[in-house]
């Protein structure tokens, strides 16, 4: 249903324990030390995900956070202008790690629909010849997580990815296999409009930690040392890229469940609060957002009934679905949103 503790927990898809396939794939891993280059499942981890995401080369990370971070050590140089949407997680939850690790600043531009508008972009990109700061990079989120889970059109991204140019541009694609499962585009053409793409094995595809940054070989050799000088270079992780390849392999095709049960979760929703802001229509993957006044009654009236929720901003509700939470524990949240007082 949900938790072991028996709670339904929607608070987050990275919450999901390994499958019974990860922890055999965990035991018998082949591994090496990888910083020598000589594990092999870290080594087949990264060419199955180069190959997946139609790029030259992958790399493993410990994290999305660190995958975001050595992309933005690998594309720019300290003082650069990254241009990105407000809510994304590269910009609003790191904790000011670009400005930390990497020495930019962000120019941000307004993302409540989940895009950036190519124009927009245009415009930062040609402010450098006007006494402005040196934009190093565009930055985007696919599917990006603070609008709900929104997918974006493909055609404005490769039309963002044009107005970019020269710019390299790197794609938050924590979710990026939620995007491919909603759109029916693969994970490649998606990819095909970044220079980078960082992907999360850990959040629906239920891998207990890792996630994947893919890129031209020459970037990604960059990756490997901001890697290294981050304290992301990991030795035996074999044992843990062993539950990533199952997770690439066999974890993408449910998504598809986790949307259509986020779906029944935002009709809920939009039942209780009309005037929430949610539209179960606009639902694409598994992430449900909206407003509330009291966030924290919400909350807590949600625990009493056994359901888990949490916030991403002030006033604004979050509920994720997942592999961990069925069909029964998505009829029990339903039945706990329809009696919050
Ligand atoms: C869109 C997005 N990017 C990056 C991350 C960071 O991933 P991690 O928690 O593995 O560092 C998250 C995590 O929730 C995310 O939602």
């Amino acid at each position: 249903m949900g938790t072991s503790a028996g709670l339904v927990d929607l608070r987050s898809d990275t919450v999901t324990r390994p499958t019974p396939a990860m922890r055999r794939a965990m035991a018998e891993a082949e591994v090496g030390d990888d910083q020598y280059g000589e594990d092999p499942t870290v080594v087949a981890l990264e060419e199955a995900f180069a190959e997946r995401v139609g790029k030259e080369a992958a790399l493993f990370v410990p994290s999305g956070v660190m995958g975001n971070q050595v992309a933005l050590r690998s594309l720019t140089r300290p003082g650069a202008v990254v241009i990105a949407g407000r809510q994304q997680h590269i910009v609003a939850f790191e904790h000011g790690g670009a400005a930390r690790n990497a020495g930019v600043q962000f120019h941000i531009l307004d993302d409540s629909e989940g895009t950036i508008s190519p124009a927009e972009v245009a415009w930062v990109r040609e402010t450098a010849d006007h006494h402005w700061p040196q934009p190093g990079l565009v930055c985007v989120e696919n599917t990006h997580m603070p609008s709900g889970g929104r997918v974006w059109s493909l055609g404005l991204l490769q039309e963002l990815a044009s107005s970019a140019r020269p710019l390299p541009v790197h794609m938050d694609g924590a979710r990026l296999f939620n995007a491919e499962v909603a759109s029916g585009v693969p994970a490649s053409t998606w990819a095909g409009a970044a220079t980078t793409v960082m992907c999360c094995l850990s959040k629906g595809l239920c891998a207990p930690v890792g996630s994947m940054l893919a890129g031209p070989a020459d970037v990604m050799s960059v990756a490997r040392e901001e890697r290294a000088c981050l304290g992301g270079a990991m030795r035996q992780a074999g044992v843990i890229a062993a539950a990533g390849l199952v997770a690439l392999r066999t974890m993408v095709d449910r998504l598809g469940e986790d949307h259509e049960r986020a779906r029944r979760l935002a009709e809920a929703v939009a039942d209780r609060w009309p005037d929430s802001g949610c539209e179960p229509a606009r639902v694409d993957t598994n992430i449900v957002v909206f407003r509330h006044p009291e966030p924290e009654r919400v909350l807590q009236h949600l625990e009493g009934e056994g359901v888990l929720a949490g916030t991403i901003a002030p006033g604004v509700v979050r509920l994720v679905t997942h592999h961990d939470v069925d069909d029964e524990g998505v009829d029990r949240a339903m039945k706990a949103l329809a009696s919050v007082p």
